[in-house]
């Protein structure tokens, strides 16, 4: 099925920022997340019918600790503690994929970090 991409800088972020200061991203930059559980990026993710979608996180972890984070769909946190694990750098990227059920028309995605690392930098979000 099409896909749409929904970029992170564009999102409606909470205790992050927009950033640049690495290579690989797409559209115009990155969410920083700052370094702080309950750092979260809101999607607005449209849907024109119920039913699973798959949710494709494309994030960058230049650490060697995982940085999991909450996904809620309209307030409701539908896959807990999701795991993002190192990539080789804060210039790689990688891709971590869920199944979630959308209801038609807008949904409210958000990824919240769970631990007081923060999230990873965060790409975009392909539906
Ligand atoms: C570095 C890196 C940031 C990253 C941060 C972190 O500062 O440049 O892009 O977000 O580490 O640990 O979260
Ligand atoms: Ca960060």
């Amino acid at each position: 099925a099409a896909t749409t991409d929904y970029q992170a800088e564009d999102a409606t972020i909470s205790q992050g920022t927009v950033a640049t200061n690495h290579l690989n991203y797409t559209g115009t930059g990155f969410v920083d997340y700052t370094n702080v559980t309950g750092s979260s990026v809101e999607f607005t993710v449209s849907a024109v019918s119920a039913g699973s979608a798959s949710l494709a996180f494309r994030y960058a972890n230049g650490t060697t600790v995982d940085r999991p984070m909450d996904i809620s769909v309209n307030g409701t946190v539908v896959a807990a503690n999701v795991s993002f694990p190192a990539t080789a750098d804060w210039d790689t990227w990688a891709t971590k994929t869920l199944n979630a059920d959308l209801t038609p028309g807008s949904n409210k995605i958000r990824a919240t970090a769970t631990t007081a690392n923060g999230g990873p930098n965060l790409d975009r979000l392909r539906v």
